[in-house]
Formats: C-alpha cells, structure tokens, sequence
C-alpha cells in the first residue's frame, strides 16, 4: 500500500521539492498551505499533487485538516513539518505580534500537526515524523529571537516526542537546513546575504531537492533505527 504523507508548507520552497520527491517515490502526498492560492493551484496543476489550505498554527484547523486528508488519501503514516516563517527584526525592534506569530507558526505548528496524527500512528504501529529545524537554531542569528527560539524548540520537540514513539514504530527526526536557495532566504538583505555565504565552506547556497533527499531517506524503512536525531544539511557553516 502507497503510505500518505503531508507535507506542510508543502507548495512552495523546501516544501515543495519535499512534496515532490516523495511522489516519485511512490507516497501519496498531500500539500498543506497557509495562503498563496494562486501558488498552490500552480504547484498543483504542474505536479498533480493535490494541496490542502489550512493554517498550520490553529489547533482546530490542523485537527480538521488531518481527517479531511485520511479521508481522501487513506490514513497518515508521514508527517513533515516544514511550514515556517520569518520576521526578522533585532529585539529592540522586534514586535510582540511578531514574536508570537513565529511561536506558533514555526514551532506551535509541530505539537498540533503531530497531536493530530500521532495516535493513529501508534494504532498503526508505524509512522515518521521529520520536523526541518534551522542552523539558526542550532548557532543562533542575528535579527532572528523569534525564529531561532522557535526552530531550536524544533530540536528539543523532536528529541522528547522520539521517546514517545519508539516503541511504536514511529520514529521523529529533525533537519536543520542551512541557507538554501528559496523565497525565505532571497528576502535576506543582499549585503547580509554576501557575509553569509563567504562563510559556508561548500561556498554556494543549499538547493531544496538537498534537503528533500535527506527527508526521503529518513522516511524509508531502512532508517528505522534512526530517531531522535538531527541531520545537519548546511554545506559545512555550522558543524553540530
Ligand atoms: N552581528 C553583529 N552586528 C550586526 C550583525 C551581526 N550578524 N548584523 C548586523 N549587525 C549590525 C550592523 O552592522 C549595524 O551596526 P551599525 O549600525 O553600527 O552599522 C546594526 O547591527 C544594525 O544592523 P542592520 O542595519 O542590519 O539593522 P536593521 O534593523 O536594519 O536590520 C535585520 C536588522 C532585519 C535583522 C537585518 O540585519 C537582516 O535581515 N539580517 C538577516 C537575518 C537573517 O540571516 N535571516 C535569515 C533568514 S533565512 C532563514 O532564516 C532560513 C534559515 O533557516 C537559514
């Protein structure tokens, strides 16, 4: 039987070359966006991978959602958490509306969509959870509280929600991306962005299909031993 996976953020950047690799390996995929309509139908029409429209950091909404996604495409063995947000500004600029909307954006997103799957994982005796963190959880940056607290709270969510699972057959991993060559980082300040750059060892950005390879391998049966953990995929700027 083709296992069902979602893929939240899953019509745009990281998440969209996540959703499609999957598909060629033969998952069902379902897409989950929070906004852009116009490119979600794209993503859609080019890849014939059906996306759902709900926003990741509402409770209720990712509840519905996940039933409405069994229903269509069968019951969810997969979840990747890779919706995410920024909203960088320095502390002192930093609004509260903008600290929170991150919060539950980035990290709020993973307890719901996890809390609406992972039962019927356990039921199953079978499920991988990939939650994609950020180096600049692992190092930090500057202008980033928000997303660094949030993307950090990633890597300890997936190390205490990996207890609960092992003996389930779920196994709950992380991938912390570095800079990779999508809409989120191209909103970097170009002079920013140099620095940044000048100090990757590979000397280039990251490519999402990059990232999306490391899922894939983390989802198959043959990394069933594997929980816990982080895959750093960051060309060598932060060696974790
Ligand atoms: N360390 C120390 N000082 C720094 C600094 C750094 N890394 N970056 C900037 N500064 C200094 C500047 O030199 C400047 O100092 P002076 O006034 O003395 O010249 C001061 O801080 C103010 O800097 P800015 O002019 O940049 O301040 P700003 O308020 O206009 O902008 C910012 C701040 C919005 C955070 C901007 O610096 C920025 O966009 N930085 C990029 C943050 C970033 O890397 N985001 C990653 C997004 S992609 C992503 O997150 C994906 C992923 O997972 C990797």
């Amino acid at each position: 039987m083709e296992r069902v996976a979602i893929v939240t953020g899953g019509t745009r950047g990281i998440g969209a070359a996540i959703s499609v690799r999957l598909k060629e390996a033969g998952y069902k995929v379902a897409a989950v966006y929070a906004g852009n309509d116009e490119r979600a139908k794209a993503f859609t029409d080019e890849t014939g991978i059906p996306a759902y429209k709900w926003d990741v950091s509402d409770y209720e909404a990712c509840h519905t959602g996940c039933v409405k996604v069994a229903e269509d495409l069968g019951p969810v063995g997969i979840l990747i958490n890779n919706a995410g947000i920024t909203r960088d500004a320095t502390l002192l600029k930093m609004s509260r509306e903008d600290w929170q909307k991150v919060i539950d954006t980035n990290i709020g997103s993973c307890f719901n969509m996890s809390k609406a799957v992972f039962a019927g994982m356990k039921e199953a005796g079978f499920g991988r959870i990939v939650n994609i963190g950020s180096i600049n959880g692992q190092a930090g940056q500057y202008g980033q509280v928000n997303y660094a607290a949030a993307k950090s709270g990633i890597h300890g969510f997936t190390k205490a929600l990996a207890q609960e699972g092992a003996r389930s057959g779920i196994t709950v991993n992380a991938i912390a991306p570095g800079y990779i060559d999508t809409d989120m980082v191209a909103a970097v300040p170009d002079a920013v962005l140099e620095k940044i750059i000048a100090r990757i060892p590979v000397g280039r950005l990251g490519k999402a299909e990059e990232i999306a390879r490391g899922v894939h391998f983390l989802i198959t049966d043959n990394a069933g031993f594997i929980t816990g953990s982080t895959l750093s995929i960051n060309g060598g700027q932060h060696m974790y």
